[in-house]
């Protein structure tokens, strides 16, 4: 049993709240406040509406209610015309709004289709700006509102455990805390248009190998502290309407139906009352989907064409599914076969009601009913835009700079080379492809730059396609561009490929698929290596969503810039940072490792399995994960959780960390030593001196974007409450702050602690 922890906590209270004094910030969007301050119980839309809810339950029949739990086709479920309850309508997800999938997954062809693309969520999660979430999914909201969906499926949180995980380009952080902090801004957004969120993917589904059958066991000290906390924030701070259950089993059982997961933690201990629906085709038996909590069943119809529906599983607890009927959809677990067995077993319509009721919340939380009228919602607005383009600005990190950058406007002859450089993303991915209404790639943005004022000349140096290896011809023409240059601005790194549809062999940055490696596919360190041998002014920028192995090349390389996937005006915000327009401000949410090896979840981890065993895998890393590995066992990163460089300094200053009855205040100052404006993560971190249990080195605990003209000084608060103190405790099942001294450590990095304080609890 979850168990509120002992004594010492009468000095520190619950609510954590980041006050920043004269923070605000003419780099970031002004969002209301509700965006960044939790509320202390579980908001209201949801049961707003409950004497409405249990009076439209009451009229309907037990197979209106059948029909209301299971998909009836792509993205679409339920609707009783009857009583007025209108179809649930849902689009990806999770950085923009998916191109109409058709009820048969025959793809329909819409002008509407073409909108927004924002950056991916780790270019989110990279701004370590709280504000920006919030706008973020305002941008969501408004534009599912205009395409007419209720539920937009989004944001990813999984935690960022293995590098290679294809899908880490749409997660967050490798760290609850930043992953926890970010996506109550973002769900609010959604939600503050009257569409519905639903935070994905509960839980531990944190690679794509074997998604649908890894069964992952992991401590539960770790599933506590380190895998769980984003959802708990979702749920209880951003009051998320609706939450998608995993593909992978966890402990023995499926995800999606998993009682512990589902009905233990989700349900009874966080208090959700909102829609737990499953992946598509993460259902599997149902009985367990009927008990276990799963409230909704959506899926393919191809899944069941495939016949992997297990219905072994299902014979051995309920009655076998009947034989297709009038429509594939009927066959589902939630379908026929739950309307069999609710109808020979009268005492699970209580289950039955309760999952209705849950969707019933929903829709009068999102206005499907209820007197509220729905927003006619917008498109491709300039305020859209402007979003994409801030968020790839303060999300795009500079890793390495030796005095190159910023480049000066004066520049003459500029070489752009890499194939990424003239790449759209937005079509890739898997299940977040998008339609962009443009995109801005990396040379167009810097063309946009200039103008005319530099000649700019391009050379691919590699080809993006399945099997190519480094092409001297390429690399040849790539040097001569670069010799005759005085500037070289590399583009390479990560893609999204190959055709998601074929989905058949490994690739990068895919759904299903891992990555084969974090090596720069096609050849790209040789010719980095001879591009900057050609040209020693050369500037490197990567794209892709997460790490790459730059071992080979980075110590010559004179800038390294972090781009990820940064939207349809990532182009535009490359080119500003590039020549100084902005000051980079992102900050790397999760560890950049000097080789794949060196990460904990190959050195001490199974991935992607138990040796002997493709489909399951215990966690090893346990707790430790991302910076908790290599800052206690002290291994040296590439970069460093937390790590983003900009182009002036920052001194700080006056540390003082006060005790008080609810919560331990940090106040410093912070100036900017340089001679351009610019923002600053100041980064807080707790180490305990002495805990009963192995305890990481240190755990980001707060965190504030400051931003700062030159010359400067801002005073900063920040609140430390008691979960920035407790661990989880595994033989009292519940969290523990023990008494004694803990370090307060306040840094640019989590490798880079400028001040350190101390408090006794
Ligand atoms: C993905 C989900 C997605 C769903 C619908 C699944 O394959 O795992 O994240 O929302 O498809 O497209």
């Amino acid at each position: 049993m979850f168990k509120q922890f002992p004594p010492i906590a009468a000095l520190l209270g619950t609510a954590l709240c980041c006050a920043v004094a004269g923070c605000s910030s003419p780099q970031t969007h002004e969002a209301p406040e509700a965006a960044v301050a939790p509320p202390a119980a579980q908001p209201a839309p949801l049961l707003a509406h409950e004497a409405e809810v249990g009076k439209l339950l009451k009229q309907l029949t037990l197979e209106e209610k059948i029909h209301m739990i299971h998909a009836n086709s792509a993205f679409a479920a339920g609707g009783v015309p009857r009583l007025g309850i209108p179809e649930l309508l849902m689009s990806d997800g999770p950085h923009g709004v998916r191109p109409e999938q058709g009820r048969d997954w025959k793809p329909v062809d819409l002008p509407a289709n073409a909108g927004t693309y924002l950056p991916t969520n780790n270019t989110l999660a990279s701004t370590w700006n709280r504000k920006l979430g919030y706008a973020y999914g305002t941008v969501l909201g408004q534009e599912a509102n205009f395409r007419g969906k209720d539920v937009i499926l989004g944001p990813g949180i999984n935690i960022v455990r293995a590098p290679l995980n294809g899908r880490n380009f749409e997660y967050l952080s490798e760290d609850p805390y930043l992953v926890s902090q970010l996506v109550v801004g973002y769900i609010r957004g959604v939600q503050d248009q009257g569409v519905s969120a639903c935070v994905k993917h509960f839980a531990v589904n944190n690679q794509e190998t074997q998604r649908s059958k890894i069964d992952v066991n992991v401590s539960e000290r770790a599933l506590r502290e380190i895998y769980l906390p984003g959802f708990k924030a979702a749920v209880q701070q951003g009051g998320v309407y609706s939450l998608m259950g995993a593909y992978n089993k966890f402990r023995g059982q499926y995800a999606t139906e998993n009682a512990y997961l589902m009905n233990t933690i989700l349900k009874e201990e966080w208090g959700f009352k909102g829609l737990v629906m499953s992946d598509w085709g993460s259902s599997h038996n149902t009985m367990d989907a009927l008990r276990n909590g799963t409230d909704l069943e959506m899926g393919t119809d191809l899944v069941l064409k495939n016949n992997s529906l297990d219905q072994s599983a299902t014979a051995s607890t309920a009655p076998a599914a009947p034989a297709p009927t009038k429509n594939i959809y009927d066959r589902f677990y939630l379908a026929d076969a739950a309307l069999e067995a609710v109808q020979k077993d009268p005492k699970l319509v209580p289950l039955l009601d309760d999952k209705v009721r849950r969707i019933l919340r929903l829709m009068y939380a999102t206005h499907m009913l209820g007197d509220a009228k729905r927003q006619p919602g917008s498109h491709n607005t300039k305020a859209h835009q402007a979003t994409a383009l801030k968020v790839a600005e303060e999300g795009i990190v500079l890793l390495k700079n030796d005095g190159i950058l910023p480049l000066k406007k004066s520049v003459k002859r500029i070489a752009v080379i890499g194939a990424n450089a003239t790449r759209e993303n937005a079509g890739g991915g898997g299940s977040a492809q998008l339609k962009a209404k443009y995109e801005i790639t990396p040379l167009q943005g810097l063309k946009n730059e200039l103008g005319g004022a530099a000649t700019i000349t391009y050379a691919p140096g590699y080809k993006i396609a399945r099997g190519q290896k480094a092409d001297p011809a390429l690399i040849a023409e790539a040097v001569a561009a670069a010799k005759a240059a005085d500037v070289v601005i590399y583009v390479g790194g990560s893609f999204h490929g190959y055709d998601y549809t074929k989905w058949t062999d490994n690739a990068y940055d895919a759904e299903d698929t891992d990555k084969p490696d974090l090596n720069l596919p096609f050849g790209q360190d040789e010719l980095v290596r001879a591009v900057q041998a050609a040209n020693p002014n050369t500037v490197v920028v990567l794209l892709g969503g997460g790490p790459m192995d730059v071992s080979a090349w980075v110590g010559q390389t004179r800038a390294l810039v972090e781009a990820w996937y940064p939207g349809m005006e990532g182009g535009n915000a490359l080119a500003h940072i590039l020549f100084g327009d902005v000051n980079p401000s992102g900050k790397l949410p999760f560890t950049f490792p000097v080789k794949l090896q060196d990460s904990p979840a190959m050195k001490l981890g199974e991935y992607p399995s138990t040796p002997g065993n493709p489909l399951k895998q215990t966690y090893k890393d346990d707790i430790w994960v991302g910076y908790r590995y290599f800052d206690t066992y002290n291994v040296a990163p590439q970069f460093a959780f937390g790590h983003g460089l900009s182009y002036t300094t920052f001194k700080y200053d006056k540390l003082t960390v006060t005790p008080g009855p609810q919560r331990a205040t940090v106040l410093l100052t912070v100036t900017n030593g340089g001679k351009m404006a610019g923002a600053e993560v100041v980064q807080l971190y707790v180490h305990d001196e002495q805990a009963a249990v192995k305890r990481p080195e240190k755990e980001l605990k707060g965190f504030e974007k400051v931003f700062l003209r030159p010359g400067e000084t801002k005073t900063l608060t920040l609140t430390l409450d008691r979960e920035a103190f407790q661990y989880y405790d595994e033989v009292k099942k519940g969290w523990v702050l023990e008494p004694g001294k803990f370090d307060v450590l306040l840094g640019s990095s989590s490798r880079d602690i400028r001040l350190k304080g101390s408090v006794t609890l």
